[in-house]
């Protein structure tokens, strides 16, 4: 393959971008700086482009660290996409199999496969997700009872799914919630039915996978083919 269609392939670049882009002299294949657009690549050449390897790679799988202050979609006005803290090339092409608030931090997955993420945010597969949740007012004795039964939020038909709540600091007024769903703002509503506010909101699971706690907030990594997988286990 010539050298500008592997990175209109790698890059998702055009032609002429990808003509730019090796004129500028910052391309180097099997560690030799070209400016040659023809240049044979083979499945054995090492392409680089500002150092950077350019590989074809197959779906993509990302587990990141969500901090507090980033939106969970493409563009917003006034926050940064928790995208643009992916170093990443078609950024364009990934999306959220699942989003969390802006001030909410933790377990964001993010793919180029449609159909995994479905799977995920489908409200048919139930998926459960976990949150650390902190509370302004104290737990009440009959949280975990009621949020079991299913929670009235304002607007919505239905009541909320079975949810399962497990007490981690009573006088910090911090718990654990399971919810299978994934209603807009749906715990921050289910605090507020029962007279209480979400000060402090968390995602540490989603099925299977728990956070990687080795990552700081903002730093992500790629998910092995197990973790793809366990996302669907319990
Ligand atoms: N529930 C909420 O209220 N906010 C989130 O970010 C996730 C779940």
């Amino acid at each position: 393959m010539r050298l500008d269609k592997f990175l209109c392939e790698t890059l998702g670049a055009t032609r002429k971008e990808a003509t730019r882009i090796i004129k500028s002299g910052t391309v180097t294949v099997d560690g030799v700086k070209t400016k040659v657009t023809s240049v044979k690549v083979t499945d054995d050449s090492t392409v680089e482009w500002d150092g950077r390897e350019l590989k074809f790679h197959g779906p993509r799988y990302i587990m990141l660290f969500k901090p507090d202050g980033y939106v969970c979609s493409h563009e917003d006005s006034t926050h940064p996409s928790a995208l643009s803290l992916l170093d990443e090339v078609n950024l364009e092409k990934l999306h959220f199999a699942g989003r969390l608030d802006v001030d909410t931090t933790g377990l964001v997955l993010i793919t180029d496969d449609g159909q995994w993420s479905h799977k995920i945010t489908s409200p048919k597969r139930k998926c459960a997700k976990t949150y650390r949740v902190w509370l302004a007012d104290p737990i009440g004795a009959d949280y975990a009872e009621k949020l079991e039964a299913g929670i009235q939020l304002k607007s919505e038909k239905d009541l909320t799914m079975p949810a399962v709540m497990e007490i981690v600091d009573e006088e910090e007024h911090e718990l654990l919630l399971t919810i299978h769903e994934g209603k807009y703002h749906q715990v921050k509503r289910m605090f507020a039915a029962l007279g209480n506010k979400v000060e402090g909101l968390h995602r540490a699971q989603i099925g299977g996978l728990g956070l990687d706690y080795s990552l700081e907030p903002g730093e992500y990594r790629y998910l092995t083919e197990e973790e793809v997988e366990a996302v669907f286990g319990e």
